[in-house]
This record gives C-alpha cells, structure tokens and sequence, in this order.
C-alpha cells in the first residue's frame, strides 16, 4: 500500500510549496490508511479523494502564481502548468473508470492512490526542483532564460532517480494498462456493432 514518506529531497526551499506539498503527502497517506483498514466505504473514500484533488487544484494554483511572481521562464511555466492539468485530467478518468466492475473497489481505489502518489514523486522530485533551481538562481540574479538554461543543464541531486525511476515506471505501466483496457473496449464495441 502507498505511504510517502517526506524527506529533505523534496523541499524546495519555497515556503507555500513545501508546506503543500506536504499536505498533498499526508492526505494520500490518509487515505491509504482508510483502505488498508479494510471495509471500504465508497462514500467516505469518495469524499477523500474529492478533497485530495481539490486540495492539489488549489496548490497548482498557487504554485502557478508563485512562478508568475518571480518570473520563471515561461517554457517551464507552460511544462508545469501541461503537468498540472494532466493530473487533473488523469485522476478523472481514473475515477470514472472505477465501479466498472472487474476490480474489486478496494483494488481500484488503491490503483487511483497509487497513481496519484507516483505522480507527485515524480513531479515534486523533477519538475518542482526545476522550478526551485530556477527560483533560486532568479533570486541570485540569473535573467530567467539564463535560470532555465541552467535548470536545464544543471543535473538534479542523484539522491533522487531511484524514486524518479520508480515513480516513472509505475506510471508507464500504468498507462500500458489503461490502452489494454481501451483497446479492449474498443473491440467490443465494434463486435457490438458489427453483430
Ligand atoms: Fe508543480
């Protein structure tokens, strides 16, 4: 089951966002306390994951405007904000998805969880940390082109790639699993048609 655990390789040394991105950590992990107790109740799960999305929603934003405030470059501006709705997007459908049967609820919901904390690994540890070396070399003086230049050739702690990697792989393949699933779908839908 998923438990994220914080640790100094998150921080990016931007107060709002490290103080939510905490949060976003400790509501997963609730919430994966919840299943692990067993006895899901749909509802109460519901509930928590309209919270969790709506809570990192809030967060986008604020990080959105943290970087409009301190002039990052806007390739990597328009990068976080592409990440942002995807997320978004994703956890929709994923959740649409769920109560399709096949999967037991428990195992959907954990299947949702897991992808959201794989996600914000995978964000937090690499894109986030862009953002903050760029925050940072704007405030030493760095133009933001030339703070993005150096986010861009400037490689990251090496303490990160195994949860990088790990996050990566876990969202590949879960996204091989959902073209298996639309690919299935879409089978059955043109045998429906075609009898
Ligand atoms: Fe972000």
């Amino acid at each position: 089951m998923v438990r994220l655990e914080w640790s100094d390789m998150y921080r990016t040394d931007i107060g709002i966002v490290d103080e939510q991105h905490q949060q976003l950590f400790s509501m997963i992990n609730a919430i994966a306390q919840t299943l692990e107790a067993g006895d899901v109740e749909p509802e109460e799960v519901e509930k928590a994951l309209d919270g969790l999305v709506e809570y990192a929603g809030q967060h986008f934003v604020d990080e959105e405007r943290e970087m409009v405030l301190c002039h990052v470059d806007s390739r990597h501006q328009k990068l976080q904000r592409m990440e942002h709705s995807s997320f978004v997007y994703d956890v929709g459908q994923l959740r649409s998805y769920a109560n399709d049967g096949g999967d037991s609820l428990a195992d959907q919901y954990e299947e949702i969880l897991q992808f959201t904390a794989s996600w914000l690994i995978y964000h937090t540890l690499r894109t986030d940390q862009k953002m903050a070396m760029q925050v940072h070399a704007i405030e030493q003086g760095k133009s933001p082109e030339e703070a993005y230049e150096y986010s861009e050739t400037h490689p990251l702690s090496p303490a990160i790639y195994h949860e990088v990697i790990e996050a990566v792989v876990h969202l590949w393949s879960d996204a091989l699993e959902r073209i298996a699933d639309l690919e299935h779908r879409l089978k059955e839908i043109s045998g429906d048609k075609k009898a």
